[in-house]
């Protein structure tokens, strides 16, 4: 249902100095937009009566001309709009999207300028974007830079990463505006990033106030222009837009019209409601997918961690690093005998999967270019059509489909994307050809084109590309090093997941703390699923390498949460298979947890602390709870009022045992049954970094 408020043209003369208000739908956020003695637009922001946003000022600079002042207001419309879509996949099967729109047309003379500003202002926060009319100048920008400001009313506590070019694979530090740099200055220089240097930092970020409200910043809908980063002023304690340019300082090449992406404010004083925020996809355009019979949220498991944990273990097929680019023929190379991208251990995984109701098997280091990784060539090319002489995919192809498994494809690029565009439709025709339906991509190193980072707009161009030739294709993608997410799994919902933050992976590297996973859904999560790798039953990396004593920040029973608190429609069980053999019963409840929810309940929720959520299976009446904790023990209270009133319900509960401690005794769990109805509140014991996962199914 679409309700149209008002739609006011006035004349010029009326408007030019007037300021406007537009309120959230149920009122509690009141945003101003004005513009001020110099003709620049500026907003701020109210929460329940509160300034919240201080006035920012709002811009944008091309080498041919600026939108950055000499503006009036010419004309606006306002409209309240309340509508529901359904998403392919996701935490429900239906999102309201519940706004009210003030578009502002600017105009200003000498040179002559057009500009409009489109504000959406939601229950649960604020979108807005810049829209670039074609102009009586010049309708080719070199853009330079974006104004945008957020300026905050105290040294508010900030999440946040660092700001970078090329990675977001950084721990989170909890501080303030007025600690920033003494906290961004404990990060070690990424080797092939490039950083922004002193007080600049990544979005998804999220602060806190002291009253306390939360505000999530980030972008929605990011196409045909470059990630934001934001410059922190700490003194001021305000931000401003830090576009990732090119390496030739250009942050964006725009052909007019063009609308920039949405800046988003997820905004409220109960933490939970950050969590279960759609603000950032009802940004995003519907699904230009027609027929999406064939997207299918899936868990898979993957030839994969025995390479991270296992020191002797290679993607290549043969040590001659040296091979290329003078060896042509693989086939002449040797095997050597470690890598365990082979038809025998492929069989393994594909028999497990089969037995235990996994849909699919990823394989990495199946094909030709392993070599090169190594020494790490400047001209380092893969290719996405030449398997292994020890990877028989015909074979493979047969046998799994046999066993009713799907084989996953891997395209690592070695960050060399403008090969891997020249591969394209040979390497998706060649998965086509070969029962391959989904793809995991990776961009490791420093992009090629060499003038490109991996979040600058070209790359931006380039993930598109590659999500809309894969739709061509029925091909469904979880890319990794990718620009970070920003709903654009709404309009490609081929798009399954992405990595784009610190992964499960980092557990055989360092290890992540048990407050890593408490905060990723507050902020990287808020963009879309996270491909984050759950599932690790051996924490102790002494169990794969002896000498190696670093440990997961988990137990085992957390692992099992991380299922409901990292929801993904394309989640891995991320362990050998003989580690699942030797812990089966807690095997059961990854083999019993759905991908795909029509309904979710964030029960508990405190950033960088614990998360307690319910979801209710696409397809079936069972629920499913999940609860983690940080690096301190804790009782989560879980209310069970979501459950339907009056019916049965049999709980199974996996959880940490008493003396569980995700350092010292992470394996250490229990299961139990217990009857509950929807007038219970559970209180649900959680070791220090531990978790509980719960199936609720009906009696
Ligand atoms: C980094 C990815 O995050 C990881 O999952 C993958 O296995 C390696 N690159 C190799 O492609
Ligand atoms: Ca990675």
């Amino acid at each position: 249902m679409m309700k149209i408020l008002m739609t006011l043209l006035m004349s010029a003369a009326t408007l030019s100095a007037a300021a406007v208000d537009i309120s959230s739908p149920d009122g509690a956020l009141r945003l101003n937009v004005d513009v001020d003695a110099a003709g620049t637009p500026v907003y701020s922001l109210d929460y329940k009566g509160k300034q919240l946003v201080a006035p920012g000022k709002l811009g944008l600079s091309a080498d041919e001309t600026r939108f950055t002042d000499g503006f009036r207001i010419v004309g606006m419309d306002t409209v309240t709009v309340d509508r529901t879509w359904k998403p392919v996949w996701g935490e429900y099967d239906k999102v309201r999207d519940h706004f009210r729109e003030l578009a502002l047309h600017l105009r200003a003379e000498n040179p002559d300028r057009e500009l409009i500003l489109r504000f959406r202002v939601f229950n649960d926060g604020l979108g807005f974007r810049y829209e670039l009319p074609v102009q009586k100048g010049s309708n080719y920008l070199t853009l330079r830079d974006e104004l945008t400001e957020f300026n905050f009313t105290g040294d508010h506590k900030l999440y946040c990463i660092p700001g970078d070019y090329d990675t977001d694979e950084y721990l989170w530090s909890e501080t303030s505006f007025s600690a920033l740099p003494q906290a961004l200055g404990n990060y070690r220089r990424h080797s092939e990033a490039q950083r922004t240097g002193g007080t600049t930092i990544q979005t998804p970020m999220l602060m806190k106030t002291a009253d306390p409200v939360y505000v999530n910043i980030h972008e929605a809908a990011l196409d045909g222009y470059p990630a934001m980063l934001l410059d922190v002023d700490t003194e001021k304690n305000a931000m401003s837009a830090h576009l990732v340019p090119d390496r030739l300082g250009v942050s964006a090449y725009l052909q007019l019209p063009f609308n920039t992406p949405w800046r988003t404010l997820i905004v409220s004083d109960d933490a939970r409601d950050i969590l279960a925020s759609q603000l950032v996809l009802n940004l995003n355009e519907p699904c230009k997918i027609e027929d999406t019979s064939w997207i299918k949220p899936m868990k898979f498991m993957g030839v994969w961690w025995e390479m991270f944990t296992g020191n002797q273990k290679t993607w290549a097929y043969s040590d001659d690093y040296l091979a290329k680019p003078g060896v042509t023929d693989y086939s002449k190379l040797k095997p050597n005998g470690r890598h365990p991208a082979n038809t025998e251990n492929v069989k393994k995984y594909i028999d497990f999967a089969a037995d235990n109701g996994i849909d699919g098997v990823l394989v990495e280091g199946w094909n030709e270019g392993w070599e090169d990784w190594a020494s790490f060539r400047k001209n380092r090319q893969f290719l996405f059509d030449k398997p292994y002489p020890d990877f028989d995919l015909p074979y493979l192809r047969d046998y799994a489909k046999e066993k009713g498994v799907k084989l996953i494809m891997h395209h690592e690029t070695a960050a060399n994307a403008a090969d891997y565009e020249l591969q394209l439709d040979r390497a998706f025709q060649f998965m086509k050809d070969n029962n391959y339906d989904a793809v995991k991509t990776g961009y490791v190193g420093a992009i090629i084109p060499r003038s490109e980072h991996h979040t600058s707009q070209w790359m931006v161009d380039h993930a598109r590309h590659v999500i809309e030739r894969a739709a061509d294709y029925k091909i469904m993608v979880d890319s990794h090093e990718a620009p970070r997410p920003t709903g654009l799994c709404r309009t490609y919902p081929n798009w399954l997941a992405q990595e784009s933050a610190r992964g499960g992976e980092f557990e055989s590297m360092g290890g992540n703390p048990p407050s890593h996973t408490c905060m990723l859904p507050f902020t990287r999560l808020k963009g879309g699923p996270m491909d984050y790798t759950p599932g690790l039953f051996e924490t102790r990396m002494s169990y794969y390498n002896e000498g190696k004593d670093s440990q997961a920040g988990t137990t085992l029973a957390r692992q099992l949460a991380l299922y409901l608190t990292m929801p993904s429609p394309m989640q891995m069980a991320c362990d050998l298979p003989e580690n699942y053999q030797r812990f089966p019963d807690a095997f059961q409840f990854i083999k019993d947890v759905p991908v795909d929810w029509s309904d979710s309940k964030y029960l508990e929720a405190e950033p960088n602390r614990y998360i307690t959520v319910a979801r209710r299976d696409k397809n079936s009446d069972d629920w499913f709870v999940g609860a983690i904790t940080d690096e301190n023990p804790r009782t989560a209270t879980i209310d069970l009022s979501f459950l339907p009133k009056g019916e049965k319900f049999e709980a199974t509960i996996y959880e940490d045992a008493p003396d569980a401690h995700w350092k010292d005794n992470p394996q250490a769990y229990r299961i139990r049954k217990v009857e509950v109805d929807s007038r219970k509140k559970l209180k649900q014991p959680l070791a220090a970094g531990g978790g509980a996962a719960i199936m609720l199914r009906k009696k």
